[in-house]
Order: C-alpha cells, then structure tokens, then sequence
C-alpha cells in the first residue's frame, strides 16, 4: 500500500512497483483523489492516514503486507502551518509504525529529508552522522520520524527503513511545497516563456536528484537484505549538486534565449539552513546506491520529456 500514491513521488513510485509486483498488488491509497496519471492502472482507496482506525480496516481488509507511507506537508508549505506539519508528519508516522507492529507487516518505508540538517551541520559533503539541528518544522519533523523508526525496529523488529531524500526533480506529477520546487518550475517556464523568475539567489547550491533515480534507490533499498541495513533512522544519498545560475545555464544550452531573474523571498532562509553537498557513503557501502543521473542528463531528459 502506498499512502500519498497521488503525489509528486507516489505516483512515480506506484507505477514502477506495479511494474515490479503486478497492478493489483499495489493498492494506492491517498486523501485527495486518485491522480489521473494512475486511472485504470490499479486499485486506489481514500484513505486519512491521520484517521488511524480507518487504516488499519483497510490494511486488513486489503491484506496489506508492505506500506510506503509518503503522505507529509514539506519544507515550504510547513513553515507556513507548522502545527499541521508537525501533526501530519509525527501522527501520520505514528499511526502507520503502530499498525505495522500489530498486524505484523514485512516491511515500512518512511522518506526523511535533507532537511534534518541545519545551519550547525556542514556544508559540504554533508556526513550521515554529525551535528544535525533543524530549524523548520519540517526538518524537525523528520528528525524526530528518523527516531521513531529506529526505536521500532529496536524494539518491536518493525522493518522499516528510510531515505534523506535531497530535492527531487520530476515531469510526471507537480511538486508539493518544496524549497527545491524552484528546480522544476524552472524547466516549464524555460519551455513556455523563455524566462524563469526564481525564489532563490543564483548561487544557492543545494542536493538534488532526478526522479528515476529516487524511484530506484527506494526500491533497492527496500529490496535489500535486511542484514545488510545498518541505519535505521534515515540513510543520506546523494546524486548531484547545483545552484540556479548552474541549471539556467545547463537549460540554455538547449533553450538559447532563456533568460532566468532571481527574487528570493523567504525559502532562501530554509535553503539557507541545509547543506551544499551530502555525503552517502554509508548507503552505497551498506547496499549499493549509486546514481545514474547527472544535471546534464538530467536537464537533457526533463526537456524531452516535457517537449512530448
Ligand atoms: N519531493 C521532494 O523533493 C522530497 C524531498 C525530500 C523528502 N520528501 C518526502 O517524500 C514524501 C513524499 O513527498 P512528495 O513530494 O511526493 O509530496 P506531495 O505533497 O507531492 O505528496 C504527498 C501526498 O500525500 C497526500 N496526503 C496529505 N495528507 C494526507 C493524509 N492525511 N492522508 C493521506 N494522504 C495525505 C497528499 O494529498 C499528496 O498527494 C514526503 O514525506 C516528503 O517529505 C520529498
């Protein structure tokens, strides 16, 4: 069961695990309605994940064995209502990590974030353990959900492991509210109107990854032995780093005109507080990771794809 299947990653993921495991074995479940892009490809259900009775009917009545639990408010959209995200990210976990345990579920996949780090942490090549202090609600959301993980799988041996996702760049689904949102919107203004007005400074470097290789990594991970996972808070991977002028500059080499003006507003100070660079040594010594996309493979491929 995916919970949140009608999101910017959900949808992704949905389609390459019902590649994997067959349609109907891959129930997508979300609050809003199914996204378009998963019509007749499957079984959805609505679903609250903060309505835990509900859900655990339906993990039942499903014969649920495995649940992807992605439904959260993010960096951006957090800061704005930060009793709902800290109440949807914590509760949200909460309820799914309980279920898991009662009814014995094989496995529980939970995203953290590039966002436990704060400004205290390093900038550069981002280590898995060091000094992690978030200032948004967000960040600390998912510092606390990397703890709850790990203290289910200590104590109950709930199996549930987890990725720090950097800002995830895709063309299927729009982006939910992200502080990295401003490296997809760039690809679709760069299409449209030739000009991108961006809501960071041109030299804010920050961790991202294109999204064939977020859907992998998250697979394999859950796909490796469990012997082999020896994080169970939250792993860091990484795949490239770059700043706005570093994209327009990549964009324009296919769009010649493209001209892109910076306007900062208050999402600077969230990217502000993250590292440059992430360190994810630890997971591609644990079960491999390693990723396929750079920003030139990647811009070239999101152009493509959007162009169709
Ligand atoms: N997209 C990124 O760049 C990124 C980076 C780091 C971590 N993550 C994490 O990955 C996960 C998924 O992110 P996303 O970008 O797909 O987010 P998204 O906002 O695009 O999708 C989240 C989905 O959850 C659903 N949802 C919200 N409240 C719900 C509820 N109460 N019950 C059921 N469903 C509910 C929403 O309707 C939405 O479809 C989140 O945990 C996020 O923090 C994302």
């Amino acid at each position: 069961m995916v919970i949140g299947a009608s999101g910017q990653i959900g949808v992704e993921l949905t389609l390459a695990l019902r590649k994997i495991y067959g349609a109907s074995n891959v129930i997508a479940s979300d609050l809003r309605e199914e996204n378009p892009l998963l019509h007749g490809t499957g079984p959805y259900v609505s679903i609250d994940v903060m309505n835990k009775e509900m859900l655990h009917v339906q993990v039942i009545r499903q014969g649920v064995t495995q649940i992807y639990l992605l439904a959260a408010i993010l960096s951006a959209t957090g800061e704005k209502n930060p009793n709902l995200a800290w109440h949807l990210n914590m509760q949200g976990l909460l309820n799914v990590l309980d279920i898991a345990r009662e009814e014995k579920l094989s496995k529980v996949y939970w995203p953290s974030s590039i966002a436990v780090f704060g400004p205290t942490s390093p900038k550069k090549n981002c280590p898995q353990q060091t000094i992690i202090e978030p200032t948004t609600v967000y960040g600390i959301s998912k510092y606390a959900g990397e703890f709850w993980c790990n203290y289910f799988f200590n104590k109950y041996a709930v199996d549930v492991r987890s990725l720090r996702y950097p800002g995830l760049i895709s063309y299927k689904s729009a982006p939910g509210g992200g502080t990295t949102d401003y490296a997809i919107e760039i690809f679709h203004d760069a299409l449209e109107h030739k000009h991108y007005d961006c809501f960071l400074e041109k030299d804010t470097y920050l961790p991202m990854m294109y999204m064939p290789d977020a859907i992998r990594a998250t697979i394999e991970l859950m796909e490796a032995p469990s012997e082999k996972i020896t994080t169970r808070t939250s792993y860091n991977i990484a795949a490239m780093s770059f700043s706005p002028q570093e994209i327009a500059i990549e964009i324009k080499k296919h769009i010649p005109g493209f001209a892109i003006d910076y306007a900062p507003d208050y999402r600077q100070t969230i990217a502000n507080s993250w590292p440059q660079s992430i360190d994810d040594s630890v997971a591609r010594k644990d079960w491999g990771w390693k990723p396929e996309f750079d920003l030139a493979a990647m811009t070239e491929d999101m152009l493509k794809n959007l162009r169709k």
